[in-house]
């Protein structure tokens, strides 16, 4: 595939990596996480435009902390050293870095130089920024000009503007840390000399000459989920191969209110793809009658989609030469599953990879490269419709995780219209884009008493579960504002049977898992 030289993260363990990456392309630039443990002879073999160092354990001098190998300086490859890769990089190099016990967390002010600094020109003597660390580094190595400093920190920014490097104590990458993404700039463009060239346009020309010659003059199938990666894998395949591809949407019967008609319709008026639609509804409907465990709703609804999607894939296969299939694997689940190249990630409740031998496909990855908010920025220029591009996650064995209890067409029917409240309310709040995920959830099982007109109620409750977070990993409970969730409240007791009570989960993840199940 064409991508352009990337800049390396060096991923040190700690959670930011992924973040540094994110921000180094939201300036234009392409970026690739790489383990520390990667020989430098092997990171060097892939012509970085620029090598970061990112954070990671709390102490250079740590048992076994992973040290920086000095010969990453020798290549003449432009650095830049943040937290802990800022004292390995100080170190390396010959500077001091010292216990001082002194130790910095959350938000402080950092003193600048701007005049005599490239990397935070323009900015004011005062910056508030993230720190995070235990040890500091006391002495620059020789060479380095030290821009900035804090009350604790007598070195916290540095560089060399000549050598093309340098390092800040902080982490610049996180919103805490006020001008953190010009400084990351600067380094990018006026440090390492690097020109933006990572944009949508190019990414999507990229893409589309890559698709077209791995798949040559061949047929592709790709099935169709309702989500965001999906979507934007097919579009894209799309573009490429036009009408050598063909998309199939097995329709359990347990998506949201709308979600399948905006695959059915909208995503096909604005795509132009062949789509084959299975209505799997009664079928899926009928194996999960009576089935309470969740890990079993997940076997059911799995084994029915090979089943479903076996018999679609041989009928699309009939009609020609049916080589690869399409998955919106992403970035994040390359770097999480360890490898740069090796095998799909495969999510089980769609395991295409349980296909018999005689239907095994080659896979075709567009999105292996990118972050999801890259995927959605490519969605809207391949001109999807808002809705499905900004579509919050939702469970690939869908609503049948969100009844606690049996699913049925009538417990369906009913989270369906809370469900449907829930996010109309917040969109005309216009907070779609301040909650990861809204997931409703009706407790099946649970009854309560309630007073509804003039009679005595004994109906199930709903569950509001929304949540803020930044990779489903964790997440915090969304604090929306109290007339929203009463809007919601009121109006899903009034115009949903047999509801007559709504909750707020109120716990965050961990201990709570996002979904009930
Ligand atoms: P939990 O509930 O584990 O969810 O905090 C984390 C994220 O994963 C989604 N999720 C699933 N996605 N199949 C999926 O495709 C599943 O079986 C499944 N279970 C949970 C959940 O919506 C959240 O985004």
């Amino acid at each position: 595939m064409s991508t352009p030289r990337p800049v390396l993260v060096v991923d040190f363990g700690a959670q930011y990596a992924q973040l540094i990456a994110r921000r180094v392309r939201e300036a234009k630039v392409y970026s690739e996480i790489v383990p520390h443990s990667m020989p430098v002879a092997e990171m060097l073999a892939k012509d970085p435009a620029a090598i970061i160092l990112s954070g990671g354990p709390a102490s250079v001098y740590a048992p076994g902390a992973p040290q920086v190998d000095a010969k990453l300086f020798d290549a003449g490859v432009p650095v830049f050293g943040i937290c802990y890769g800022f004292q390995a990089m100080a170190r390396a190099l010959g500077g001091t870095v010292a216990h001082t016990g002194d130790r910095e967390y959350g938000g402080t002010v950092l003193a600048t130089r701007p005049d005599a600094s490239v990397l935070l020109r323009d900015l004011p003597g005062e910056v508030s920024v993230w720190m995070s660390h235990g040890d500091c580094v006391t002495e620059a190595p020789p060479g380095f000009a030290v821009t900035a400093g804090t009350t604790v920190t007598p070195v916290a920014a540095f560089e060399d503007v000549a050598g093309r490097r340098a390092g800040v104590q902080f982490h610049p990458e996180v919103a805490h840390t006020a001008h953190g993404q010009e400084m990351l700039t600067r380094f990018l463009y006026d440090i390492a000399g690097i020109e933006p060239t990572w944009t949508m346009g190019n990414i999507i020309d990229d893409q589309v000459a890559a698709i077209r010659e791995q798949v040559g003059e061949k047929e592709v199938i790709c099935a169709l989920s309702g989500g965001v990666d999906s979507a934007v894998a097919a579009a894209l395949v799309h573009k490429a191969v036009g009408d050598q591809l063909t998309c199939v949407f097995v329709d359990h019967g347990l998506l949201r209110a709308g979600e399948a008609e905006q695959v059915e319709q909208d995503y096909v008026a604005a795509t132009g793809i062949k789509l084959k639609v299975v209505d799997a509804a009664d079928r899926f409907l009928g194996a999960l009658a009576g089935v309470t465990d969740p890990e079993e709703k997940r076997k059911i609804i799995g084994r029915e989609f090979i089943r479903v999607f076996e018999v679609a894939a041989r009928e699309v296969a009939a009609a020609g030469d049916v080589e690869f299939l399409v998955q919106g694997t992403l970035y994040p689940d390359v770097v999480e599953s360890g490898g740069g190249t090796g095998t799909a990630n495969i999510k089980s409740h769609h395991n295409v990879g349980g296909l018999p031998d005689d239907l095994r496909f080659s896979l075709v990855e567009p999105l292996r490269t990118l972050f999801k908010d890259e995927v959605r920025q490519l969605g809207l220029s391949l001109g999807l419709p808002e809705a499905m591009v900004w579509r919050h996650p939702f469970p690939g064995p869908g609503l049948a995780i969100r009844i606690i209890g049996a699913v049925s067409s009538d417990r369906l029917e009913l989270l369906r219209a809370a469900d449907l409240i829930a996010r109309e309310e917040l969109t005309a709040a216009g907070l779609d884009r301040s909650v990861w995920q809204f997931p409703v959830v009706l407790l099946a099982d649970v009854r309560s008493v309630g007073v509804q007109g003039d009679g005595r109620t004994y109906g199930h409750p709903i569950v509001l579960r929304p949540v803020s977070s930044e990779d489903a990993m964790t997440a915090d409970w969304s604090r929306l504002p109290y007339d929203v969730i009463a809007r919601i409240s009121t109006r899903i007791t009034n115009e949903v049977p047999e509801v007559n009570r709504v909750v707020l989960d109120v716990t965050s993840k961990p201990p709570g898992t996002i979904e009930w199940e």
